[in-house]
């Protein structure tokens, strides 16, 4: 027995990477959920909810250790707030967060900033709530991973004609690489803020698109969009890449190849992937 690693967010697409590489590290693994869970592969579940602060307490009791992948589209300064007070209050010693690059980088200042990319702003705040945690930290950003593309240019491409925000490009990176590096910097020493992650190339959407539409065998029209604001002027500008940072193995391709085929991917612990929400 090892002191168990709380883990957050762990049956979510990153999360459920992450646990089996932590047991394969040696460590015990303790899995906060909203929903109840049978204990599997010396995995153990706690029930809680970061939003609401229930069940947080009995999570963070005798972990040292705290890898919080937990996170949606909204609130996620408020979730790390709950489970920072907790974990400080236990005597944990390393929070391990994993935010979005550029959180920093895409401001949300309008209603539509905020209803299209308000998940940046909550990403950015709740990096402040992990370093001002009075915690020993670490945080990562991660660029999309391809789970999310695919669910994006899958829905995009259920409309007979698809809208392709123009000028919008991804770098997407395999969720399994991200869970790798995050438990890399779980067993290691907090670090702060470390250099980003990204995926091996740069895509346009409409790249993206027409890449996942070939794979299908599906022919659709892409109509060009320009989407307002100053939120959306940083995405064109490439506030959410770091090709500085491609250290990525696993393609765009590569995966919607294994994916539209039904292999499972070479990083793919898990036994089948789920779109992610964030
Ligand atoms: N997806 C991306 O492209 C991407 C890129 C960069 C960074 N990230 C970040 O990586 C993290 C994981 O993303 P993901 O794509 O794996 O997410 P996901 O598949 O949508 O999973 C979300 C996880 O969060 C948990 N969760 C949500 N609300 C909760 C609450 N109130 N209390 C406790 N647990 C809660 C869910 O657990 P239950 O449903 O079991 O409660 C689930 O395990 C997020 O912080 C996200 O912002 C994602």
């Amino acid at each position: 027995m090892t002191t168990p690693i709380l883990l957050t967010g762990g049956t979510g697409t990153l999360g459920r990477l992450v646990a089996p590489r932590l047991r394969a590290a040696g460590r015990d693994v303790r899995v906060l959920s909203r929903h109840s869970h049978e204990p599997r592969d010396g995995i153990e579940f706690v029930t809680g909810d970061l939003a609401t602060g229930q069940g947080i307490d009995a999570a963070v009791h005798g972990v040292e250790t705290i890898v919080h992948c937990a996170g949606t589209a909204k609130g996620d300064d408020h979730k790390a707030r709950n489970l920072a007070r907790a974990a400080s209050a236990a005597g944990a010693e390393h929070l391990v967060y994993i935010s979005v690059v550029g959180a920093d980088r895409v401001p949300v200042a309008s209603g539509l900033d905020r209803a299209m990319f308000g998940y940046y702003a909550s990403k950015r705040a709740a990096e402040l709530v992990v370093a001002g945690s009075g915690l020993p930290w670490t945080t990562l950003r991660a660029t999309q991973f391809h789970d999310l593309v695919l669910m994006m240019v899958r829905g995009a491409a259920r409309l007979p004609v698809v809208p392709a925000p123009a000028g919008f490009r991804f770098q997407p990176v395999d969720a399994g690489e991200v869970a790798a590096r995050l438990v890399e910097l779980a067993l290691g020493e907090p670090a702060g803020l470390v250099p980003d992650i990204a995926g091996p190339r740069v895509y346009g959407m409409d790249e993206l698109v027409r890449g996942y539409l070939r794979a299908t065998r599906r022919h659709r029209l892409l109509v060009p969009v320009t989407i307002p604001g100053r939120a959306a002027r940083a995405i064109r500008d490439g506030a959410n890449l770091a090709p500085e940072r491609a250290v990525g193995h696993r393609t765009w391709e590569d995966f919607l190849a294994d994916q539209v085929s039904g292999r499972p991917g070479p990083h793919d612990v898990r036994a089948g992937s789920r779109p992610s929400a964030s």
